[in-house]
């Protein structure tokens, strides 16, 4: 049967399951097949008209559906429901499909709501954190409400070692080093301010370097890196006073020297080696040193420690 593309609305069929949540009672379906041989919401039960009306006799005239991105036998289903007569809603699981496209279209965009997952296990990763794309006004007002307790920044690049020594210093890496570990650092702290402002934690984390303490340089290596660090200090030094009377804390917070590609590529360099914190340890203490970071510190350099480390 020829479908309307406008129609097409991704889901895993979400319905009912009165006994288990009475005031969102969830009923889940299973479907698997080829497009050829799709499954619908008339397919997936043989008794198709029962169940609608078995929805309906509860009392349900809304569904809300969620499944993955290009899932098109639920897609099917939701069409199906809505011609059964319900208002049907679709959450599009897109988490790893970033600008992924299904009949010209992309990924993310089709249902009510598309969203994104960068927990650290997807491809494209934050350690944790997602995005939840909208095209519903209403609701995006809504989300701009959602408070974040503790925004944390965590991505930077080191950049080649090699290219950042005096005499051979390669410009274009110089920008790409401030761009990411300084200016989007930055922004991502300014957009989402309004969130974090909303928190009762209300804390903005910078994860530096002790690389970037300007008293403790001892030699002309990774000068790029370092300088980038000094930078990230300077702005979220500022930021924190810029934002104390709001009652914003903004943390720096070195997480020390920790077995990471970064660091293995720094030390490769080098030429040395030496002992290393797991990740694990170092994101334990860095919890620990954010538990205890209070708005009195709030535009301090610490490190993994709580120690407080000479700019
Ligand atoms: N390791 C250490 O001993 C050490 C010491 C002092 C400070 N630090 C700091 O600790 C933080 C974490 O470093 P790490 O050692 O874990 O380094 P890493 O192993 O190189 O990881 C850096 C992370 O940042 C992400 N990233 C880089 N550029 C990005 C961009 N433009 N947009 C989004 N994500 C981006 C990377 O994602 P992809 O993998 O997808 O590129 C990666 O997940 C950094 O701020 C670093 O400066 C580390």
């Amino acid at each position: 049967m020829a479908r309307e593309r406008s129609e097409l609305i991704l889901a895993d069929l979400i319905a009912t399951r009165a006994e288990r949540k009475p005031d969102f009672p969830v009923l889940t379906f299973e479907c698997a097949g080829r497009e050829d041989e799709v499954r619908t919401f008339a397919e997936l039960n043989e008794h198709a008209n029962r169940l609608a009306a078995g929805l309906i006799a509860r009392g349900l005239e809304r569904l809300w559906l969620v499944g993955l991105a290009t899932d098109f036998c639920v897609a099917y289903s939701a069409i199906d429901a809505r011609r059964e007569g319900f208002e049907v809603t679709v959450v599009e699981d897109a988490c790893q499909a970033h600008l992924g496209e299904w009949r010209g279209r992309t990924l993310g965009t089709l249902g009510a709501t598309g969203c994104f997952s960068f927990q650290a296990s997807k491809n494209l990763n934050s350690g944790e954190g997602g995005a939840i794309l909208t095209s519903d006004d209403a609701l995006a007002e809504r989300l701009k409400d959602i408070p974040i307790d503790v925004l944390l920044n965590n991505a930077a690049i080191l950049g080649e070692p090699n290219d950042q020594n005096l005499g051979s210093f390669d410009y274009e890496l110089f920008g790409r080093v401030i761009d990411v570990n300084v200016i989007g650092t930055t922004k991502m702290a300014e957009a989402f301010l309004p969130h974090v402002e909303k928190s009762d934690m209300k804390k903005i984390v910078a994860i530096t370097s002790t690389q970037g303490s300007i008293a403790s340089v001892r030699s002309g290596s990774i000068a790029f890196y370092n300088t980038s660090k000094a930078a990230l200090n300077m702005i979220m030094r500022s930021n924190s006073r810029a934002l104390k009377n709001k009652g914003v804390t903004v943390a720096l917070i070195s997480p020390g020297q920790v077995d990471t590609d970064m660091m293995n590529l720094a030390l490769d360099r080098a030429g040395v080696s030496f002992e290393l914190l797991t990740p694990q340890q170092s994101a334990e203490a860095v919890i620990n040193v954010i538990d205890q970071y209070g708005l009195e510190l709030s535009g301090r350099f610490v490190a993994h420690t709580g120690t407080e480390i000479p700019w």
